[in-house]
């Protein structure tokens, strides 16, 4: 096992001790989500009742797969946790999420929980949230005029040198789990992320966006050492 991979195994058992038997929980996306399903698995083979919303198709399969219960979200909601990884997280908890596409979900389920536990190990803890692309869910159709709303929102903002680039995945565009198309948009550093997120969801054919701003409660950050917890302010 690499060492990233022993911290994301750390991170996702320590998120464990956060699960209450009778709890509704939302399952995230990702290597690290995915992890935390595994190791959840044996808590319901154990007795436990644990009804949960998955929030993509991948990690629905692997629950099934684990035997864990599934339910959708409009039958569980409001949800007690939400546990779910992150491609950036700064001390404010404010995140980047959707490199594996599923962000739209993932942030469904997250707002419609009481409370959201980030796990990831401590590389994706970063002063500024931008280095990793963010990325924007669209509607396929006319999305190039969506992107040329996007990229107008964004120089308004005073960003400059944004790429913005239709997401593939064995050459054709990718496709999320509602059937859209991402676009992964290098800022480098975002300097106001909320100010970002109201200008990309007034935009006519932006579906969602990776910026999950104020949504997470708690973060788990693994380092070798030790796992930081932080917890959101107020
Ligand atoms: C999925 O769309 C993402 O939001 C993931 O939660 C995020 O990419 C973290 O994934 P890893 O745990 O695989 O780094």
């Amino acid at each position: 096992m690499t060492d990233q991979n022993a911290l994301k195994r750390a991170v996702a058992a320590k998120a464990l001790d956060y699960v209450v038997d009778g709890m509704k929980l939302g399952l995230g996306s990702g290597s690290t989500a995915e992890i935390f399903v595994e190791l959840l698995a044996p808590r319901v083979r154990g007795g436990q009742t644990l009804l949960c919303v998955p929030t993509s198709e991948r990690t629905a399969a692997l629950a099934r797969k684990l035997g864990i219960t599934l339910s959708s979200l409009d039958d569980l909601a409001p949800l007690d946790l939400t546990v779910d990884g992150a491609d950036e997280a700064d001390r404010n908890l404010d995140l980047i999420k959707g490199g594996g596409g599923m962000l739209l979900r993932e942030k469904i389920v997250a707002a419609a929980s009481k409370k959201m536990i980030v796990i990831a190990d401590e590389s994706k803890l970063v002063p500024r949230l931008g280095k990793f692309p963010l990325p924007v869910e669209v509607i396929e159709f006319g999305h190039q005029a969506t992107a040329a709303h996007m990229a107008e929102a964004i120089a308004a903002l005073g960003y400059r040198g944004v790429t913005m680039t239709v997401r593939q995945r064995d050459g054709a565009p990718f496709k999320t789990d509602s059937g859209n198309l991402i676009y992964d948009c290098a800022f480098d550093a975002i300097t106001s992320a909320p100010i970002l997120a109201d200008a990309l969801n007034a935009i006519p054919g932006v579906v969602e966006h990776g910026l999950f701003i104020g949504i997470a409660t708690t973060l788990l950050i693994a380092g070798p050492g030790d796992i930081e917890v932080i917890e959101a302010a107020g």
